[in-house]
C-alpha cells in the first residue's frame, strides 16, 4: 500500500473500506487501483455484490425438458439450473450437503435425480434429499439422525425473456425492477426475432484471461477503445469488409465511418450497475428495407414501429450487473475466479424466424471478430492482461474513468444518460458496486 493510500484512506487491511476506493466529486471519477488487484476486496465483492443481487445463470433453452441441467457460477458460489418434473426451475447450491463435495460438474445433462459421487446420497431435480445410502448399516445414522433437508436452494429465482438470474438474498428487490431500462437491450437484441426469442446455438465457447472480472464489465461497453485496441481490424474491415459482408455488425467502408459510428446515439449508466450504448443512427434503416432481407425487416419494422425499429435494427451493447453481457448475436457472460483470473463464455444465438442466410451472416461476423480465429476479441484480452500488468506496481494510485463526465444527464429515474463514446457505461458499474460496497 503506499503511503498515500495509506494517509487518506486510513490504510491496514483490517480497516479496508473498498467503498472509499472509489474518488468521485464534481470533476473527478476515479478508481483505486486495489479495486481491481486486492484479495481483500474481491472477497468483499463476493460478499457484498455477488450475494446481494441478481446473478446470470442461464438461458431456458438449455434447460428446456424436465430432467435437464446446466452448472453456473454465483460469484465463486458454484450452483446447478435445474427443471424439475412440473416445469419448474430451481438453482441449488453444487455442494453436498454431507461434506461438501460438487455435485455436477458437466456444464449440462439430463438425469433423473443427482447422486453426489462421494458418498451416493440423492437429491432431487429440487433440490429435495431422497436418500442416505446405507443409512442404517452398521456405522450407519442414528434412527433420530437430523438429515439435512436437501441441497441449499437459492432462495430467488427468476426469467426475463429466458434469461434466467438467481439472487442469494431474500430480500433483495424483484427482477424486474432490477433490471429496469436494461430491458430495453434485451427487448431490443431479442426483437430482432420475428418471433422474439433466440435460439443459443450449439455449444459455448469459453476462455479464461489474467486479468480482474471488472474489465470484461467496462470493456463491453466502451466504444471509446475500439479504433485503438482493434487498429489491425478496423484496417482489415476497411478493406474487405463491404466485400465479404458483415451484415453491420462490424460496418466497413472506411476507418472514419466506422469511429462516426462509434460517436452516434447515446450511452446509458443504468440504477443498479447496467450499462448501455444505444444508437438508432447506425443503420440505414431505409437500405435495410430495401437489400437483401426485404421482407425480413419489413416484419420487424410492422411488428416495433416505425421508430423503435430503427432502435432494434441499430447497433447496440449492454451489461446487466455484474455478470452479463448482450453484444453482437451473443450472451456473453463472466465469473470472477480471483482478482486477476476471470473466465468468460460466450453463447451465439440465432434469431427464431430470421432468414437462414441473415444468421448464418452473422455467425460468420461473429468467427471473424471474436473467438479462436477472432480478429478482435485476442486484442480485448491481451488488454486486459496489461492492465492488470500496469496496475502491479503501486507508484499510480487510480484509473481516470473521467470522459464525458460533463455532459451526463440524470434522469428522474435515477439512471444516466451520456454521450456517445463517453465513459457513463463504464462509471455504471463503479456507482452500482460502491453503493453495495459500503454495506456490511
Ligand atoms: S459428500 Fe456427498 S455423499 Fe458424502
Ligand atoms: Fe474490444
Amino acid at each position: 500500500m503506499s503511503a498515500m493510500f495509506a494517509r487518506e484512506h486510513g490504510g491496514g487491511e483490517a480497516g479496508l473500506d473498498p467503498s472509499s476506493l472509489i474518488w468521485q466529486d464534481e470533476r473527478h471519477f476515479r478508481v483505486h487501483t486495489r479495486a481491481y488487484t486486492d484479495q481483500a476486496v474481491f472477497d468483499a465483492e463476493m460478499a457484498r455484490v455477488f450475494s446481494k443481487v441478481w446473478v446470470y445463470v442461464g438461458h431456458e433453452s438449455e434447460i428446456p425438458n424436465p430432467g435437464d441441467f446446466k452448472t453456473a457460477y454465483i460469484g465463486t458460489q458454484p450452483v446447478i439450473v435445474s427443471r424439475a418434473d412440473d416445469g419448474s426451475v430451481h438453482v441449488l447450491v453444487n455442494r453436498c450437503v454431507h461434506r461438501g463435495a460438487v455435485i455436477a460438474r458437466e456444464t449440462r445433462g439430463t438425469v433423473r435425480d443427482f447422486t453426489c459421487p462421494y458418498h451416493g446420497w440423492v437429491f432431487g431435480l429440487d433440490g429435495r434429499l431422497l436418500a442416505v445410502s446405507e443409512r442404517n448399516d452398521s456405522g450407519g445414522y442414528a434412527p433420530d439422525f437430523d438429515a439435512p433437508e436437501g441441497l441449499h436452494r437459492v432462495p430467488k429465482v427468476d426469467a426475463y425473456r429466458g434469461l434466467i438470474f438467481a439472487n442469494l438474498d431474500p430480500d433483495a428487490v424483484d427482477l424486474d425492477t432490477y433490471l429496469g431500462r436494461a430491458k430495453k437491450t434485451i427487448d431490443r437484441k431479442f426483437g430482432r426475432s420475428p418471433a422474439g426469442r433466440i435460439a443459443l446455438r450449439g455449444k459455448p465457447f469459453v476462455m479464461r484471461y489474467q486479468g480482474n472480472w471488472k474489465f470484461q464489465i467496462e470493456n463491453i461497453v466502451d466504444a471509446y477503445h475500439f479504433l485503438h485496441t482493434h487498429k489491425g481490424f478496423v484496417a482489415l474491415q476497411a478493406k474487405y469488409g463491404e466485400s465479404t459482408g458483415d451484415y453491420g455488425a462490424h460496418k466497413g467502408g472506411s476507418a472514419k465511418a466506422m469511429r462516426q459510428i462509434r460517436f452516434k446515439g447515446s450511452s446509458w449508466a443504468l440504477r443498479h450497475g447496467h450499462a448501455q450504448l444505444e444508437n438508432s443512427g447506425t443503420a440505414d434503416p431505409e437500405a435495410l428495407l430495401n437489400g437483401p432481407h426485404r421482407a425480413y425487416y419489413e416484419a420487424l419494422r410492422d411488428i416495433h414501429g416505425e421508430e423503435e425499429f430503427a432502435f432494434v435494427v441499430g447497433r447496440m451493447s449492454g451489461t446487466i450487473f455484474p455478470n452479463l453481457g448482450l453484444i453482437h448475436q451473443q450472451i456473453r457472460t463472466w465469473r470472477p475466479i480471483a482478482p486477476d483470473l476471470t473466465e468468460v463464455t460466450i453463447y451465439l444465438y440465432d434469431l427464431v424466424d430470421a432468414p437462414r442466410e441473415f444468421n448464418e451472416g452473422w455467425m460468420r461476423s461473429q468467427e471473424r471478430f471474436y473467438g479462436p480465429a477472432g480478429h478482435g476479441m485476442a486484442d480485448d484480452v491481451d488488454i486486459f492482461a496489461r492492465n492488470q500488468q500496469g496496475l502491479a506496481g503501486s507508484a499510480v494510485e487510480w484509473l481516470v474513468l473521467e470522459r464525458g463526465l460533463q455532459t451526463d444527464e440524470k434522469l428522474a429515474s435515477g439512471d444516466i444518460k451520456g454521450l456517445p463514446a463517453s465513459e457513463a457505461p463504464q462509471r455504471a458499474l463503479w456507482l452500482a458496486w460502491k453503493q453495495l460496497m459500503a454495506r456490511r
